[in-house]
């Protein structure tokens, strides 16, 4: 199937049901997009699908073959995401980072929907889990790219 993917059209050879996390990491090298859990449950594996975040790791590719899929590599091409990754470096966010290429596509979706998010929608928005616990860190970056 073709996938379009960081504005770029790419030929698969994959089961209809492969997750896309492994389309994307074992067949097109995109491997900025981390595994986690790969049950829905701690966001490692978020992307954009037609600008929503998505955990990659329970999507089957059939289910977004005609859709614009955005991954962490192509984040500060996008305008909006580029005001999150500057905010992400002036707080110095990231701890061991596993977890913050699927913080940032969270934070990028988030602030697309809603360019002025009150501490409630960054709570509810930002549910990614952080071993290292940046939370506090991540509220903060999220604010400052809102202003920015
Ligand atoms: S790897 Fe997808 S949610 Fe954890
Ligand atoms: S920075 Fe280490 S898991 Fe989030």
């Amino acid at each position: 199937m073709e996938l379009s993917i960081n504005g770029s059209k790419h030929q698969v050879e994959v089961e209809p049901d492969t997750p896309l996390l492994w389309v994307l990491r074992d067949e097109l090298g995109l491997t900025g997009t981390k595994y986690g859990c790969g049950l829905a449950q701690c966001g490692a594996c978020t992307v954009l699908i037609d600008g929503q975040a998505t955990r990659s790791c329970v999507t089957p590719v059939e289910s977004v073959a005609a859709a614009q899929i955005t991954t962490i590599e192509a984040i500060a091409s996008d305008v909006v995401g580029q005001k999150v990754v500057e905010a992400w470096v002036t707080h110095q966010v990231p701890q061991c980072g596993y977890c913050q290429s699927g913080q940032v596509m969270a934070a990028t979706a988030l602030l697309k929907q809603s360019p002025q998010p009150s501490d409630a929608d960054i709570a509810s928005a930002m549910v990614n889990l952080c071993r290292c616990g940046t939370y506090n860190a991540i509220a903060a970056a999220v604010r400052h790219a809102a202003r920015a």
